[in-house]
């Protein structure tokens, strides 16, 4: 892993603002998920919604890596990215017929509720196959995170709640087309209460788990879902996210079940650090009050900052040796929430200064848009500058 001022005179050259992905800090990454992963008898599905770069799923999928799929389209850029089609789970409220269709043959389809269960019977029926399912279940666990991506609560629209568990059991028992693989759980993302999130989720999974083994349904697998989070404030200082931390917890907390094997679908852990939205200083507006950086980059390139007000740090790379002031650094859409933080302490810059907005890599990219009719920001990968 280079710093990013290593990468300035070749930046130079581009048009701004592009994503840059650190390859080799992806490596690492995934490297250091498969070990603690294989240490804990772990199996990691990446979730493929936080970034869908091919170049990344083919490092993803190299490394022996699942994938935890929420539309048709994410299970066929896994497919065609390496991914096992065996080794793909699939998730999301709102499974269209086609997608049901075209993803038979997957590992799971996670089923969020009694009529999607009967839809996935139908349409499995109509192609003469069997579908493996399992349950994804809304545990009632506070993921103790931004309220817009908190999932396991009662509120959410997501999985099957203690009402319908009997239900549930008793349709699985009597639908001929769906075969029961087992029990599929998230709670939330960006997690940094890692031992008691995590901890709570395993001790309502096991008790669920129990009740559907009393009804005579095994299970093969347990899906705890993704969430672990990553360090936005100081990525040098953890480019890793700690998941020795996140699966020992589980180690300790999820009783092992002889034939139950431990599934988790990281998503930002795996792809946030590697990532960085680069981009150029164009106007510097001085107020009595304050100095306004305004850069090209813009809430339609990476939307988390206006979307749930979430930090991104921010590093020049061509300010050794100015001296530091202070910037409300923002983008050039027309919404006063195109903001990429206020009181920003970074070195002088001017027009042309190269910014990079840190911890980019997941959920950046995917959920960009041409907001202002603005072009999508084109991805460049550190490999290619290395050689
Ligand atoms: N599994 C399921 C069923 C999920 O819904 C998610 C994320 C994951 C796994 C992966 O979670 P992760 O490991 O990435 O936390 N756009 C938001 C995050 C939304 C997460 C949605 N579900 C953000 O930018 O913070």
């Amino acid at each position: 892993m280079k710093d990013l001022s290593a990468y300035k005179n070749a930046f130079s050259a581009l048009e701004t603002p592009f994503y840059f992905y650190d390859t080799e800090l992806l490596s690492r990454t995934v490297e250091e998920v498969r070990r603690a992963a294989s240490k804990y008898g772990i199996d990691v599905h990446y979730a493929v919604k936080a970034n869908v770069e091919e170049r990344l799923l083919h490092i993803i999928s190299a490394a022996g890596l699942g994938a935890d799929a929420v539309s048709g389209n994410e299970v066929s850029r896994a497919v065609e990215c390496g991914f096992p089609k065996n080794r793909i789970v699939f998730a999301g409220v709102g499974k269209t017929d086609k997608e049901i269709r075209n993803a038979l043959g997957i590992e799971a389809f996670n089923v969020e509720s009694l009529q999607e269960l009967e839809v996935i019977d139908a349409i499995a029926a109509s192609e003469g196959v069997v579908a493996d399912v399992s349950l994804r279940i809304n545990p009632g666990v506070d993921a103790h995170t931004h309220k817009f991506i908190t999932t396991g609560l009662e509120a959410n629209k997501f999985g099957l709640v203690p009402e319908e568990f009997q239900a549930a059991a008793d349709l699985l028992k009597r639908l001929k087309s769906v075969r029961f693989t087992g029990l599929h759980f998230h709670v939330g993302s960006q997690i940094t209460d890692v031992q008691d999130v995590f901890g709570q989720e395993c001790v309502r999974a096991n008790e669920i788990a129990n009740f559907f083994e009393s009804q005579g349904l095994a299970l093969e697998h347990i899906d705890l879902g993704g969430g672990l989070g990553v360090d936005y404030q100081t990525p040098d200082r953890n480019p890793v996210p700690d998941f020795e931390l996140w699966f020992s917890t589980i180690a300790n907390n999820l009783p092992k079940r002889p034939g139950t094997r431990i599934f988790t679908e990281p998503g930002r852990s795996i792809v946030a650090q590697c990532g960085s939205l680069v981009t150029k200083v164009l106007y510097i507006k001085e107020r009595q009050t304050k100095t306004f950086a305004v850069v090209d980059a813009g809430m339609n390139n990476l939307v988390r900052p206006a979307l749930y007000g979430a930090y991104h740090r921010i590093d020049s790379l061509d300010g050794r040796g100015a001296s530091a002031r202070k910037y409300d650094i923002v983008g050039p859409i027309c919404e006063s929430s195109d903001v990429w933080g206020t009181d920003r302490e970074i070195p002088e810059c001017s027009r042309g200064t190269l910014l990079a907005i840190r911890s980019a890599g997941a959920y950046g990219s995917v959920m960009s848009s041409s907001y202002n009719l603005r072009d999508k920001a084109p991805a460049y990968f550190s490999e290619d500058f290395n050689k």
